[in-house]
């Protein structure tokens, strides 16, 4: 699970808990006895999908869905040397070195 993340940010010397992922739930829709419909897709009943826009999705039992961002957002590293690329095929972040692609950069701190 990726919900928290653990981020340390080492410019206060304290250890920082971010735990506000980004979460939503979709109340079942009516007539609907197995499984769910998410977009015109129907999901079995307690199976896992990921939508195109990166949200880790679960089909409870009830016909219900509750889906949570799949990536976290990096919100310190160094903004002046490092740009954040979005990977949108692995739902995640890189951060990157402007003028070297291939750098990565540290990421201080994480949200979602
Ligand atoms: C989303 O699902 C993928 C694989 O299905 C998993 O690797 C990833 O950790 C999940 N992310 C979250 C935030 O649960
Ligand atoms: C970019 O960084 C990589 C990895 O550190 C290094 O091998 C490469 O030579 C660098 N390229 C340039 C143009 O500085």
């Amino acid at each position: 699970m990726m919900k928290c993340i653990l981020a340390f940010v080492i410019a206060l010397g304290i250890l920082v808990t971010t735990c506000n992922a980004a979460c939503f739930s979709l109340l079942p829709h009516l007539g609907e006895t197995n499984g769910c419909l998410y977009k015109g897709e129907l999901y079995e009943s307690g199976s896992k999908f990921r939508t195109k826009d990166c949200y880790n999705c679960t089909c409870l039992m009830d016909g219900s869905i509750k889906c949570c961002q799949a990536y976290g957002t990096p919100v310190k590293y160094d903004k002046e040397k490092c740009k954040a690329i979005f990977d949108k095929k692995a739902c995640l972040y890189h951060v990157v070195e402007k003028r070297n692609r291939s750098k990565e950069c540290e990421i201080f701190a994480m949200v979602g």
